[in-house]
């Protein structure tokens, strides 16, 4: 039996920004979903929207897709659109689809701003193709332009992460504070901390450097993963 779908029914959160050009590229991609697909679905206000676009592609061609989604928030807008859903240890993405806050001329990205960097980047690691679903205002001269890089950390390992990172160069670290809807850190969907932390310089090895620190879950730092920048 199924629940009643409202009760799965999200809003974002705020105004979408750049909404236009979020949508046309929403668009874009549902217009690749093929019957029998295991899609690899990305958070943020662009996958969103690309969640809605394509529930709509799916009722007017009669589609059976599978979605993988990659946090709670995309995972209920499935739900609530009547898309299926599976996890990673079910099945393996056929091709995959995400936002991102800053891509730069090497097609490297900072994604995180939502916390689901973890999710997001074990679908794309396993995905043979991830589309990289983005307005004009992600393109960036260099990462670290506009947006930190979030690194998600065990929470009884976030004093001495803060310092491993400042040893590796950063110029600043802030651990993330939940705003209004709650006081004190951010807890991501894995139960951790995040620092968002900034670097005049990245380095093509960085990534890499921040992943073997102690108590580091992941970054949102992307460096050469298979993927196609799809804007408009
Ligand atoms: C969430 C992400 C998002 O993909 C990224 O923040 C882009 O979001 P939006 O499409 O809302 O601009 O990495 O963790």
């Amino acid at each position: 039996m199924k629940w009643n779908e409202k009760y799965s029914k999200t809003k974002w959160k705020c105004e979408i920004t750049h909404y236009d050009q979020k949508l046309a590229v929403a668009k874009k991609i549902a217009s690749l979903v093929k019957d029998g697909d295991v899609i690899g679905f990305g958070s943020g206000s662009t996958s969103l929207l690309a969640v809605r676009e394509i529930a709509r592609r799916i009722e007017e061609n009669h589609l059976s897709i599978t979605a993988l989604p990659t946090s709670n928030e995309i995972r209920m807008e499935c739900v609530s659109l009547g898309i299926p859903v599976a996890n990673l240890n079910d099945v393996r993405p056929d091709w995959g689809f995400d936002g991102a806050d800053e891509v730069d001329c090497h097609k490297w990205l900072i994604k995180g701003r939502g916390g689901a960097m973890f999710h997001e980047k074990l679908i794309m690691s396993n995905s043979p193709k991830t589309y990289i679903i983005v307005d004009q205002s992600k393109f960036v001269n260099h990462l670290c332009e506009k947006f930190p890089i979030p690194v998600e950390c065990v929470p009884s390992a976030y004093t001495s992460v803060m310092h491993q990172l400042y040893k590796l160069g950063a110029d600043t670290v802030e651990l993330r504070l939940s705003g209004k809807s709650k006081d004190g850190p951010v807890i991501t969907e894995n139960g951790n901390y995040i620092l968002d932390t900034t670097f005049h310089h990245v380095s093509n090895d960085l990534e890499q450097k921040i992943k073997q620190i102690i108590g580091v879950l992941e970054s949102g730092l992307f460096i050469g993963y298979n993927i196609e920048i799809m804007s408009i």
